[in-house]
């Protein structure tokens, strides 16, 4: 049993969850525990980043991560900045590394960032000494995602190792399915990811997860299902001939749900194309942890926010 109070935390950075060990991850998630007894209290604040400064540097839209990651960081006294990029001098084409190093030189600590381009936190972080946090990188991780979803599966389920936790849809495209299972597989979950074939990177069983294509072999014996968001804004055009057809296949139905465990734990990491990825039944049903999920993203973020200005480099 690892003593998580006694982990001196090394890395100003949070990149991926690829880049944690088991114990740091169990690290992330004590921290968030305590964090959420804070979100609970009539102030929610408390003041572990007082003259700490953070900016939202988002590339990407975002409504959960970026509001989640401004909250985190008042609720534990910081200052926050929100960079508009479609306003900011980026347009005007300056690079990823000069606007970083532009925002260190306003003596920013940490600098959160969602881009489109998969490896740009890694670019950011090693260019700038201020911390970076990714907050979605292309299809490559979204580290705080797959956090808040591993801390709900655990206060819902009570653990995580030998859990069984099928990842369904638009895995080719999904950051939040890359982290969810580098997280999961290092905390000893047992991982199938199901998709149509035209929706499942080639190699993904190198990441320790089951692939199927059968839906219902997916979810007959999960104990928690993360229904991912089809990314109809990156060419998903030949995955599939129509979303019915998607729905038909590959959606979680209340009809589908009847045939999982009683207590299946329902996951989303939002936004949802309702009636494609599940029904509003399911989305808006008792199995049903979507609206959790965000609400505990704000512990996770605080958590992370907190390591990584207090690592010691
Ligand atoms: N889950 C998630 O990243 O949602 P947003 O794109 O709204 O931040």
């Amino acid at each position: 049993m690892v003593n998580e109070k006694k982990m001196i935390w090394t890395k100003k950075d949070l990149l991926g969850l690829e880049y944690l060990s088991k114990e740091e991850i169990e690290h992330i998630l004590y921290t968030a525990a305590s964090f959420k007894e804070v979100t609970t209290r009539q102030i929610k604040k408390v003041p572990a980043l007082r003259g700490k400064t953070v900016v939202n540097l988002f590339y990407e839209p975002s409504t959960r991560t970026r509001i989640s990651f401004e909250l985190a960081a008042k609720r534990l006294s910081a200052d926050v900045i929100n960079v508009a990029v479609e306003s900011s001098s980026v347009r005007k084409g300056e690079t990823l590394i000069d606007t970083g190093r532009n925002i260190e030189a306003l003596k920013i600590d940490i600098i959160v960032v969602r881009h489109d381009c998969s490896g740009a936190p890694n670019i950011l972080a090693r260019s700038v000494k201020a911390s970076v946090v990714n907050a979605g990188d292309g299809w490559h991780e979204h580290p705080t995602q797959a956090l808040l979803d591993i801390f709900t599966l655990k206060s819902k389920l009570g653990r995580i190792e030998d859990l069984s936790v099928s990842i369904i849809g638009d895995i080719a495209h999904s950051r939040v399915a890359r982290s969810n299972i580098w997280g999961l597989t290092k905390l000893g979950a047992k991982v199938t990811v199901c998709a149509p074939k035209t929706l499942i990177p080639e190699g993904i069983e190198k990441m320790g997860v089951k692939v199927t294509n059968d839906l219902d072999e997916a979810i007959r014996e999960a104990d928690a299902i993360n229904v991912l968001r089809m990314q109809l804004e990156r060419d998903t055009s030949g995955a599939f001939p129509t979303k019915i057809d998607f729905f038909k296949q590959y959606g979680i139905s209340e009809e589908r749900l009847k045939a999982c465990k009683k207590g299946i734990v329902v996951m989303h990491p939002g936004p949802i194309n309702r009636g494609v990825e599940m029904s509003s039944g399911v989305a808006d049903g008792q199995n049903s942890v979507i609206l959790e999920q965000v609400t505990n993203g704000i512990a996770v973020r605080m958590a992370v926010l907190y390591l990584v200005a207090h690592a010691k480099r």
